[in-house]
């Protein structure tokens, strides 16, 4: 039954089935794109969606492979007969490398390929022209084969941070067929060594330091760590390459192990000038592996293809980021996620763009950083997260009126947005100029699978929109019925067809492969046709009347309080709508009566009066979604306990709530603000008499693992 009925028996809630459960988000109203982006889109005749209609799959993407230069062209464009392993562009080989550099060399030698700006102001910006990036990826790849000693087929771990050498040494990789495995610069020595155990790698590619909020960090110490981890798990690490921050400078304490590690900028002394020949490859080979943190069990490995995910990437970027070689296009997420991988390196590469690099953290010296950037390279597409966009509205809400620059077009990725903050990323730092685009996809999927056409389609804040070219999601209850479109219910959401972007299996886990991503749903295990196939994304979604797909996040992303499945976004967004609210995350705590009940983490923006807070969220949210949702206590905090990358760490905060272990916060952006929100709460609870009984095993590991998902 809907949520919205209390008054019903206990018992009888808790039997309702995903698919009866009624969400509670209100529909938004459209906006559309100004004349003036539609004029200029790649895409914007209508008739492009006739081409990727269903009965024109799998053919329909040879339209994206032939935006490659391909040294044989392919004979089968997919090949489905052992699935779920599925073969794109069967037959053909390619260099991604060849694709991303040389290719350009005839045309646009001379234009900026990446600009990196390193976080301190007044560090000179590097610009780095097509031909440029060819001399380096080339003398890089030189280094990796005949001083590395790396051959195609080969894994290499790189714990790199944004700094340029970081596309180049994926892009050097990616000549060689060597695959390349970056992990985010912000994690752990220890999560680094579990990578390259994984990956079973020989060689570690990093730096010595780099700049977070004005500090040169110490991150050479991590590569001993992540060694020593490594061997612990088998694997023998026996080069680190070292790059320097300053050449000639050494930023870490850790001393240079002998026989061990080496300085590139001292290596690449040997390699100047030498030409590599980029490695001409099958499209099914890989071409890196992207780790994604599960909600529990090791990271899954996932494995990308050269020519399916290049194919994918550079079409995506063309149609759905806009880009034209002549923009210059911002992607302020880290090389270190596929964001990066996908949208700052392959796709806007591919496609011969200008892409912009950012060493260090957007609100640091202050939050006019990011539109100062804008203003002086005359960026014009940008591409950020809701945690930023969250983040720049809390300490900077006027900063973008002060810059003179002017985006036609921007993204938001990673996480569900809240529609208020959507209209102030619009309205404010667009301008009310820019399209914008939500672009909903994983690690595991290459590229983006919900997202509108931003010249053809309208906007509809917290909506990621439709498929994307090509993609036919639907949504499934528990069962395997589908969920209609308008029905206002929510399920999962999956994708019924195969794309060329898809990863092609877990590193060394197939088995896992197919048990997390199409076991739930496959029809038949025997059978060869995609139909039979649909891939489960894992994430909970509803569909509504006009077709527009709005993310609910993962599904263990939900509270379910007496049989209200309430998803953490739609609380959040309802407690954002409270004027002084600058974020809020939502955790569950068990409840003796409820099952469980819903506690709100409040931070309030600077310099707003917090004495009412509490009671305006709970009122909101009663609003917005109902009586059931009401949170048991809203607690007021200094900041969120949050990632390197922004995400929140509800995981953190549940266990604070909870009287729960908070897990590992060495990771974390701001460790020190745990103990500070722990003593806070408990002391309230102790005083409230509010302290639970000890949890059982199973709830424990429930609150543990609740927002795991990274
Ligand atoms: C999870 C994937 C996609 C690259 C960055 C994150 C959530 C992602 C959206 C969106 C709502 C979103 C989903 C997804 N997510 N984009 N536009 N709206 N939710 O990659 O770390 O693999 O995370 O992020 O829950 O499953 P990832």
């Amino acid at each position: 039954m809907p949520a919205d009925s209390p008054g019903l028996p206990e018992v009888e809630e808790l039997q309702v089935s995903e698919a009866q459960i009624a969400v509670h988000w209100k529909e938004e109203s459209f906006y559309y794109p100004p004349p003036s982006f539609i004029g200029q889109a790649n895409a914007s005749d209508p008739a492009i969606r006739d081409r990727f209609t269903e009965d024109k799959f799998p053919q329909c993407f040879k339209e994206y492979a032939d935006l490659l230069t391909w040294d044989e062209y392919w004979h089968t464009t997919l090949d489905t007969s052992n699935p779920p392993f599925w073969r794109w562009f069967v037959g053909g080989r390619l260099n991604a490398s060849f694709n991303c550099v040389d290719r350009h060399l005839r045309t646009r030698p001379n234009q900026a390929a990446l600009v990196w700006v390193p976080e301190l102001e007044d560090e000179e910006t590097v610009v780095i022209t097509y031909r440029e990036l060819y001399r380096r990826v080339n003398e890089t790849a030189a280094m990796l084969r005949d001083f590395c000693g790396l051959k195609t087929g080969d894994r290499v771990t790189l714990h790199m941070p944004m700094v340029p050498e970081l596309p180049i040494v994926m892009l050097a990789c990616a000549r060689l067929g060597v695959i390349h495995s970056q992990v985010f610069a912000g994690f752990s020595g220890a999560a680094c060594g579990g990578r390259i155990s994984d990956s079973q790698s020989r060689v570690l590619i990093t730096m010595d330091g780099y700049y977070r909020s004005g500090t040169l960090l110490d991150h050479k110490e991590k590569a001993d760590e992540a060694v020593e981890r490594a061997l612990a798990e088998g694997q023998v690490v026996d080069k680190v390459v070292v790059y320097r921050r300053h050449p000639g400078e050494y930023a870490s304490k850790t001393p240079m192990v002998e026989g061990r590690d080496f300085f590139a900028d001292e290596v690449m002394a040997d390699h100047r000038g030498k030409l590599v020949d980029p490695v001409s490859l099958p499209a099914e080979a890989p071409l890196f592996i992207m780790y994604s943190s599960g909600t529990t069990g090791r990271p899954k490995g996932c494995q990308h293809s050269i020519g399916g995910y290049l194919a994918y990437v550079t079409g995506t970027s063309k149609y759905y980021q806009d880009i034209h070689p002549e923009d210059t296009y911002w992607c302020a997420a880290d090389i270190g996620w596929i964001t990066g991988h996908s949208y700052i390196v392959y796709g806007p590469l591919s496609l011969g763009t200008t892409s912009v690099m950012f060493e260090g953290v957007p609100t640091y010296p202050d939050p006019g950083r990011p539109w100062r950037i804008a203003e002086r390279l005359g960026v014009n597409i940008f591409h950020t997260a809701p945690t930023t966009i969250r983040m720049l509205r809390k300490v900077g809400p006027t900063e973008p009126k002060k810059y003179d620059y002017h985006f036609k077009h921007m993204t938001t990725v990673g996480e569900p947005i809240e529609p208020d903050v959507w209209r102030w990323y619009y309205e404010v730092v667009g301008k009310g100029e820019a399209v914008i685009v939500d672009t909903w996809w994983q690690t595991e999927n290459g590229g983006f699978l919900c997202s509108t056409l931003p010249g053809l389609d309208g906007m509809k804040p917290g909506s990621a929109g439709p498929g994307v070219l090509g993609i036919y999601p639907v949504i499934y209850d528990e069962n395997g019925e589908e969920v209609s479109q308008g029905s206002g219910r929510a399920g999962n959401i999956c994708i019924r067809n195969p794309w060329p972007g898809i990863f092609q299996t877990i590193w060394g886990d197939p088995d896992r492969f197919v048990q997390t991503y199409y076991e739930k749903y496959n029809k038949d295990p025997k059978s060869t046709d995609w139909r039979d196939w649909p891939y489960f994304a894992n994430d909970g979604a509803t569909q509504s009347a006009d077709g527009y797909f709005r993310i609910l996040g993962r599904v263990d992303d939900v509270i379910n309080v007496a049989g209200h499945r309430l998803g953490t976004k739609e609380l959040e967004s309802a407690s954002v709508l409270v004027e002084e609210v600058a974020e809020a995350a939502a955790v569950p705590v068990i409840d003796e009566l409820r099952g469980r009940a819903v506690e709100m983490y409040i931070s309030v923006k600077p310099g707003a009066d917090s004495s009412d807070v509490e009671e305006k969220v709970a009122k909101a949210i009663e609003t917005e979604i109902g009586k059931v949702a009401r949170p048991k206590n809203v607690w007021i905090v200094p900041d969120m306990p949050k990632t390197r990358s922004g995400k929140i760490m509800r995981r953190v905060i549940a266990g604070i709530s909870n009287y729960t272990d908070v897990g590992d916060i060495t990771t974390l952006a701001n460790p020190e603000v745990v103990e500070e929100i722990r003593a806070h709460v408990h002391s309230v609870k102790e005083a409230r008499g509010e302290v639970p009984k000890a949890l059982t095993e199973k709830e424990a590991e429930e609150i543990r693992a609740f927002g795991q998902a990274e």
